[in-house]
């Protein structure tokens, strides 16, 4: 069973700083372009941003930040580009995942695993392993990974832990087979780089997530422009279905609405 209430079956809290956080982190070629530098320097700088955000992160008590690496898509890419992004991610989970662990932060990834080579696969446990038992903030790194991949992943993987399922089943039955069905649902999603749109970024989880858009480049993206992201969420009404009137006479949280 999952651990945290599902936005579509329970009426969640609404934490005034967010407990979980979902990045795409988007933008780094054009903030390398406007520069006159090749593509890559922006994923590089980006290493860098990610390192900023995580450290914010902390500092204001956020939980769970989970940042969009590599979609399912980005294999899309120019192959140079593509290998570019491998080895930095390689590079990233030999020289940060230490750091992070003297940080109490436990690293997580999430993804299909099947398309990377054994090198970065072993690097990946490695870094999971490491960190399995801090307990500060809990960075989730989503590489190879898509929204539909992972409910189709998680079907597929409930059906083969329980065939008599095909004869139906309810979505708590499927949730702990989804990415992340150990944390919270996403209070607030952040895109940087100007697009609004998901990129098949955890269609699940965001069911009830607050979106917020900026057109600051990934690489430019830092700790004033996360509490400003913050700022903007802690202006929402977080309603669930109900209604305003209804929030404002505190309705009793929680009815489990079968
Ligand atoms: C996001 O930046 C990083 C990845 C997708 C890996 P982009 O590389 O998409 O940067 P833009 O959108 O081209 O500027
Ligand atoms: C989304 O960015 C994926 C990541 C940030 C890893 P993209 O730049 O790949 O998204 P699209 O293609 O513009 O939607
Ligand atoms: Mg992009």
């Amino acid at each position: 069973m999952a651990l945290f209430k599902s936005s579509t079956r329970n009426i969640p809290d609404a934490p005034p700083v967010p407990r979980h956080i979902a990045v795409i982190m988007d933008g780094n070629g054009r903030w390398a372009k406007q520069r006159f530098m090749p593509r890559v320097a922006g994923h590089q700088r980006g290493v860098e941003a990610l390192r900023e955000v995580v450290k914010a992160c902390r500092d204001l008590g956020v939980e769970y930040l989970t940042v969009f690496a590599f979609s399912s898509e980005n294999w899309r890419r120019p192959a140079d580009e593509v290998s570019f992004l491998m080895s930095l991610f390689m590079k990233m989970l030999e020289r940060e995942v230490v750091r992070l662990h003297e940080k109490n932060i436990r690293v997580k990834i999430i993804g299909d695993r099947s398309r990377f080579d054994d090198k970065l696969n072993q690097a990946m446990q490695d870094a999971e392993t490491l960190t399995a038992n801090n307990v500060g903030l809990t960075l989730t790194i989503a590489a190879n990974y898509g929204g539909r991949w992972d409910v189709m992943n998680a079907v597929q993987t409930m059906l083969k832990e329980h065939p008599e399922f095909a004869q139906g089943f309810k979505e708590e039955d499927l949730s702990p087979y989804l990415c992340l069905s150990e944390a919270p649902e996403p209070d607030l999603f952040i895109r940087t780089g100007g697009e609004q749109r998901i990129s098949n970024f955890m269609l699940w989880q965001l069911a009830y997530t607050e979106l917020y858009f900026t057109d600051v480049l990934w690489p430019a993206f830092g700790r004033e422009e996360l509490e400003a992201a913050i700022a903007s969420y802690q202006k929402r009404e977080r309603r669930f279905g109900r209604t305003s009137e209804q929030l404002a006479s505190e309705q009793p949280k929680g009815g489990f609405d079968a």
